[in-house]
């Protein structure tokens, strides 16, 4: 299974605060960390850490931070090679506030990430696809109007996309808040749409009605950022791979709530043995 991932890809600068500052508000006593980053190389990294072979697509700057951003995509032989380097704008950075007890406020400077464009893309995006909005919806809409096998988009972060769109997705993913956003509209196709409940689990619609939920194992959280991408990237594995939904479902909370025990968007997204091994107790 070869999955082409066109998406964002960032450096993120996390401050690990003793609380989450409010607005207009200075908090003391961070410590920081730089992790790659980024919801489409986040996923990429995870659908590959899971068993896939993955094609990425997106942009990073001529900068220092480039490199650092895509060291834990070319360590999982993830090619790259649809990775463009602009000349002007720098790479994607996100400022990330993360708090005791993992729940994070995060804010995204796009960069190169917004200078993906549609003449970027191949004509053509034959296997699997993964998108979210972290580039312009334009490039998005543009992948989906070329792909011609299973197309998953993570409508994330919430933004207005075409009704073609949500009705071309044959899986679509959101939490809660983005399910708000987007109401019935996310019924309007036939597709399968899953909505992420964080600690509660996950719960997998067709058509409006509900036909699978699933909670993931009991785990203490450390940091939130990168467990709604890896279960992104797990969902489409394993529903590619043939799981039953249900099945599928457990799997993705289970890898997802091991990515959430860990720091770090991609330094924390787990390998196949570890969420084989936590969904086998
Ligand atoms: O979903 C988490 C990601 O969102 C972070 O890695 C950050 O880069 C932002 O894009």
């Amino acid at each position: 299974m070869r999955i082409t991932v066109v998406g964002s890809i960032n450096l993120d600068h996390v401050a690990s605060a003793p609380r989450l500052p409010g607005p207009g508000e200075t908090v003391t006593g961070a410590t920081l960390a730089r992790h790659p980053g980024g919801k489409g190389a986040n996923q990429a990294l995870a659908a590959a850490r899971l068993g896939a072979e993955v094609t990425m697509i997106g942009r990073v700057g001529r900068d220092g931070m480039a490199g650092e951003a895509l060291a834990l995509l070319l360590e999982a032989d993830i090619d790259v090679a649809g990775v463009i380097t602009d000349a002007e704008a720098p790479t994607g950075v996100a400022l990330i506030a993360v708090d005791p007890s993992g729940e994070n406020q995060i804010v995204v400077a796009a960069g190169a990430n917004y200078s993906v464009t549609p003449e970027q893309l191949p004509q053509r995006i034959e296997g699997p696809l993964i998108l979210q909005l972290e580039l312009p919806v334009a490039t998005v809409e543009a992948a989906v109007g070329r792909a011609v096998g299973f197309v998953c988009i993570n409508l994330a972060p919430a933004a207005p996309v075409s009704e073609a769109l949500l009705r071309r997705a044959d899986l679509i993913v959101v939490n809660e808040t983005e399910a708000a956003y987007y109401g019935d509209l996310l019924h309007s196709g036939g597709g399968r749409v899953v909505v992420t409940l964080g600690a509660r689990g996950a719960q997998l619609f067709q058509r409006g009605g509900l036909i699978a939920e699933a909670s993931p194992p009991e785990v203490t959280a450390v940091d939130a950022t990168g467990a709604g991408d890896t279960f992104v990237g797990a969902i489409t594995v394993a529903l590619l791979e043939g799981m039953a939904p249900e099945a599928a479902l457990r799997f993705a909370c289970a890898a997802g709530a091991i990515a959430a025990t860990r720091p770090g968007a991609q330094p924390s997204l787990p390998m196949r043995d570890e969420v084989e091994a936590i969904l086998a107790g």
